[in-house]
């Protein structure tokens, strides 16, 4: 099931649709197959608490304030969301992060078998966000050290994602925008055209813990200096999910 949307604003005298491009796939990834992806991040989790991943794989931002403790985790390519001693925003070229783990490729081999993404666009990075009640994303247009479109997988709670040209802040984790979208747990949100390049986006204060995987194409020319493309994924099948999410298939019907 996919959905497109339309939200009309006034930018330059001229009438727009800043949701252009927008889409919403519902029921991508099924409650079995959620559970076990949601068991893989928390087992990343435990690993990067105790170091066992990557320089810049795992982070966890210090609860300074409501709405910034959200702990992310990188695969494919170190994404450095600040200025930081000069250095712009962007793909840090010598960053050090682990190669994308087999369970999240066969996220991708799912994403481009079922149409979600365009065979153009095979991520090669993708990011964890692990949302704690309480938790936001500030409103932001995502660099364009990646290609459009990409994508968000939703986990764990429903939570609104907002969209405006303009996004006012009116508190800590607090936002208005001129849309705002549901995004049910095991759908995808692609980002491309107006939805990606002219309208902002966040996500509210949470109000339960929730969890999201955006998976995104680095543009050739930001590649990280140790980049390697990834030969074997593209022969990764459905039925290599697991044998759980296959049978369920199977009982169900559902052709794999
Ligand atoms: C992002 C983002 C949305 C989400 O990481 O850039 O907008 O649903 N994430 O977590
Ligand atoms: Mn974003």
């Amino acid at each position: 099931m996919k959905k497109d949307y339309v939200c009309l604003e006034r930018i330059n005298r001229r009438i727009v649709n800043i949701l252009d491009g927008l889409q919403l796939h519902i029921g991508v990834f099924n409650s079995m197959e959620q559970k076990e992806i949601v068991q893989f991040i928390y087992d990343l989790q435990n690993r990067g608490r105790n170091n066992e991943l990557g320089e810049h794989t795992y982070s966890e931002s210090k609860k300074w304030m409501r709405g910034k403790g959200r702990v992310t985790i990188q695969f494919g390519c170190c994404y450095n969301y600040a200025e930081k001693n000069g250095i712009p925003p962007g793909i840090l070229r010598n960053g050090i992060v682990d190669p994308i783990p087999n369970l999240f490729k066969i996220m991708i081999n799912r994403l481009i078998t079922s149409h979600v993404l365009p065979i153009s666009c095979v991520p090669d990075s993708c990011i964890i966000n692990i949302y704690e009640p309480g938790d936001c994303i500030p409103p932001h247009i995502d660099s364009h050290d990646f290609i459009r479109p990409f994508c968000t997988v939703s986990f764990l709670s429903k939570c609104n994602i907002i969209f405006g040209h303009k996004i006012k802040i009116v508190g800590p984790g607090e936002f208005i925008g001129s849309a705002s979208i549901p995004l049910p747990v095991g759908s995808v949100l692609v980002l491309n055209g107006n939805g990606a390049n002219l309208a902002k986006h966040c996500i509210p204060a949470v109000s339960y813990k929730r969890i999201s995987v955006t998976f995104r194409k680095i543009d050739k020319a930001k590649q990280p200096h140790n980049f390697k493309f990834d030969s074997d994924f593209q022969n990764i099948k459905y039925s290599d999910f697991s044998d759980v999410s296959e049978s369920y298939h199977t009982k169900k019907g559902v052709p794999l």
